[in-house]
Parts: structure tokens; C-alpha cells; sequence
């Protein structure tokens, strides 16, 4: 059925079980800024919101859930709080390293070492006279004021050599101040924006965040039940993941159509942790693809979509559910519907459809609305 909602005269669709579709459409109106747990720990685009996330969860009980487009590790955050074993899966060397620490089951011990080593770390920075190696130098220099880029050396070398176990929460910490202090504008654009910040901001701000980042998992593993396995969360493609377990609930948000080019996204990050082997062509979805031509990438788009949906279906076990939320994406042509390919790609995987809702959304940066849509279907 379809019906107006009276606030902002934005169109809405509910299809399926109405009760599931009501609480889908609440999940995607989802707005209120989140601070609980490790959510918001490190920047992003596109992420499902924290409470979208924990309610699509609730809608749909069992003891497994997972993403196979992990990004920041939102789902499968809310996956432990709600006491489910959790999987997430992502092309991206850097998504993997955020969700893995937004997923973290650290003890207080572990990160008290943490913050110790990020302090030694930070009066190490602060002194800095260390340039990074030539090969990448080069690149970065145009990104980071002198000093900045020699304080962020340090940091750099003191969180390659910490021990095994800190080190990958270090590294996500690093991550996530690297565009903050560079000269590029965000993490969506990389227009340049020569900006100048006090020396020894760089280094203040990683002890900061070592400390948020510390603050935000012992948040988190207070709300995790007992007993709860840790996330296991891989760099794999999203088209063909295969489990050794059957799960009850494949809960995801994949690329909108033509919305952003995330591997290439992380470009200052990826140069900074020597990330060389990504594997951009693998991307689904990826913006770029749209600038060299629509109908290929349309074509492509339509068929990833399907791979994807077939290996998620896959992995549910007979009576576990697929639920996804996505929105159209724009070209310079106009709207894509990612609706008719979703409901495509869950024919083909041999899925039932449950509920769906979609509803309307102001797009102010367009001067337009756009659809964003929840699906949710079952393996017979
Ligand atoms: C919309 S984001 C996911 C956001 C996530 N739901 C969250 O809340 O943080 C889409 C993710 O899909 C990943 N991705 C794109 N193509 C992929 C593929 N073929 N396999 C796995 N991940 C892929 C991107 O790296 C990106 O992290």
C-alpha cells in the first residue's frame, strides 16, 4: 500500500507484513545523532545508522548475523550488544581495520597497554625530526604541512613497532586522525584545503582519540552478554562469501548505485599504512564506473547486485532472512532505482519477499528527494 506521511509530504511504500514494514520504515528514519559504544569512532560515509541497525536486529531474532559489506562494523557492533555471533566481510583493508576495533572485545588490561604505548608514542611525536620513506613521501607531502607529516612519521613508526595485540587498535587510531590533520577537505572530497594547525596537534589529538577508542570498547563490552564469540571479520569479496556455518540473518547496506568510490576514498590511508594491494576493480556499485560509460555500468551494477544476493543467500539457513537497506543513487542522467534490482537479484536467489518499505528522502545537496528502501526477504 502507499501512503503520504502527513510531516513533510514525502512519499512512503509498505509492502509485505505491515508490522515489519511499520518498524522498517521507522529504521530508516533513524536520524539522532549516536554516541554509544564505538559508533562515530572514525569517520566514514554512508554508514547505517547505529539505531537502524539494533532495530532491524530486533526485528529479526536468531543467533547470528552477517554483513557482508562490513564498512565500520555498525551492524555487527550492534550484532554483540544484542549478543549475536558476528561476521563481516569488505573489499577494504582500512573498513576491515575499523570494524575489527569498533568490534573489539579488548580488556581493560590490553587497553591500558593501549594508552600507555599511544603516550610514549605521543612524546615521541612531539619531538619529531623523522621524514617518511621517499616513496611515499612524495605523494603525502602534497596532503601535510612539514611538521605535520613528521610528527605523523612517528606516530607512524612508533605504532608499527608496538606489540601484536595493541597494534591494530594503534593503527585504527592513526587512521582515523590522518584526513583530520591533512589539507584534504574530507573523506568524501579530496579537494585540497590548505589549512594551518598548531604544531603538535597531530600528536595530541592521536593520544586523544587512543583514548576515546579505549573509553568506547569498554562502553561497548559492557553491554555484550556473556559468552558472546568475537566478531570474524575478513577482507573478502562480498560476491562470494561462504561461511562455514549457516547464519539466521544476512543484515547489510551495500554501495548506493554511483555514490562514492570507497576503495580509491582511502587513498591518504592506504599510502600511509603501505596498503598496495587493493583490489579496486572488485569494487560493486563504485561511482567511477558511471563516468565511463551508463549502460555498461548499469549492466554491471544490475549483475553484482544478483552474485551478491545469491552468495548472501547462501549463507542463511533455511528460514533466516536477508534484509538490506538502499537507496537510489544519481548520475548526471538522473535517478537509479536500486529497488527493481534488488527485487530481481532475491528471485534469483531463490528468496520469498517478507516486507518492504521505502520512503522519501530530501536531498538538499540536489535540491531533490531521493528513495531509500528496506528490504526483507527469507530462504524458504
Ligand atoms: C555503504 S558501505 C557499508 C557501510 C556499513 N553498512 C556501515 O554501516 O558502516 C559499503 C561498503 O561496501 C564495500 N564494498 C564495495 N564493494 C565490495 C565488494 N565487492 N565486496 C565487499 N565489500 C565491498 C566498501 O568498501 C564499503 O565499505
Amino acid at each position: 500500500m502507499k501512503t503520504t506521511s502527513g510531516k513533510a509530504a514525502l512519499e512512503r511504500v509498505l509492502l509485505g507484513d505491515r508490522e515489519r514494514a511499520e518498524a522498517m520504515v521507522q529504521a530508516l528514519s533513524a536520524s539522532e545523532p549516536v554516541e554509544r559504544y564505538t559508533h562515530g569512532f572514525h569517520t566514514g560515509p554512508a554508514g547505517l545508522h547505529p539505531d537502524a541497525a539494533r532495530d532491524l536486529i530486533a526485528l529479526f531474532p536468531g543467533d547470528s548475523v552477517l554483513d557482508p559489506f562490513v564498512g565500520g562494523g555498525t551492524i555487527l557492533v550492534e550484532g554483540r550488544a544484542a549478543g549475536r555471533k558476528t561476521f563481516g566481510r569488505d573489499l577494504s583493508s582500512i573498513a576491515i581495520r575499523i570494524a575489527r576495533a569498533r568490534t573489539s572485545s579488548a580488556d581493560e588490561a590490553l587497553l591500558t597497554r593501549m594508552r600507555s604505548a599511544s603516550r610514549k608514542i605521543t612524546e615521541a611525536a612531539q619531538k619529531s625530526t623523522l621524514q617518511p620513506p621517499e616513496a611515499i613521501q612524495r605523494v603525502l607531502e602534497q596532503w601535510y604541512a612539514p611538521y605535520v607529516l613528521s610528527e605523523l612519521e612517528a606516530i607512524r613508526q612508533g605504532v608499527l613497532a608496538s606489540e601484536p595485540d595493541i597494534r591494530p587498535l594503534l593503527e585504527t587510531v592513526f587512521s582515523s586522525i590522518l584526513v583530520k590533520v591533512s589539507w584534504r577537505k574530507s573523506d568524501t572530497s579530496a579537494q585540497r584545503e590548505k589549512h594551518h594547525r598548531p604544531p603538535g596537534t597531530a600528536s595530541i589529538l592521536f593520544h586523544k582519540k587512543a583514548r576515546e577508542l579505549g573509553r568506547r570498547i569498554a562502553d561497548l563490552r559492557a553491554v555484550v552478554p556473556e559468552g558472546t564469540p568475537e566478531a570474524e571479520i575478513r577482507r573478502f569479496d562480498a560476491r562470494q562469501v561462504s561461511l562455514k556455518e549457516q547464519v539466521d540473518l544476512v543484515l547489510t547496506s551495500p554501495p548506493y548505485p554511483s555514490t562514492y568510490d570507497y576503495l580509491p576514498m582511502q587513498h591518504l590511508r592506504r599510502v600511509w599504512l603501505e596498503e598496495r594491494e587493493e583490489q579496486d576493480a572488485l569494487e560493486v556499485g563504485a561511482r567511477r564506473l558511471w563516468r565511463d560509460g551508463e549502460r555498461a555500468a548499469l549492466k554491471r551494477w544490475r549483475s553484482d547486485t544478483e552474485t551478491w544476493m545469491k552468495a548472501a543467500a547462501s549463507n542463511l539457513r533455511p528460514g533466516g532472512h536477508l534484509v538490506i537497506v538502499i537507496g537510489d543513487g544519481f548520475t548526471p542522467a538522473g535517478p537509479i532505482d536500486s529497488s527493481e534490482p534488488t527485487e530481481l537479484g532475491a528471485r534469483a536467489a531463490g528468496l520469498t519477499s517478507v516486507a518492504r518499505a521505502s520512503v522519501e528522502r530530501p536531498d538538499h545537496a540536489r535540491g531533490t528527494v531521493r528513495w531509500e528502501h528496506a528490504f526483507a526477504y527469507q530462504k524458504p
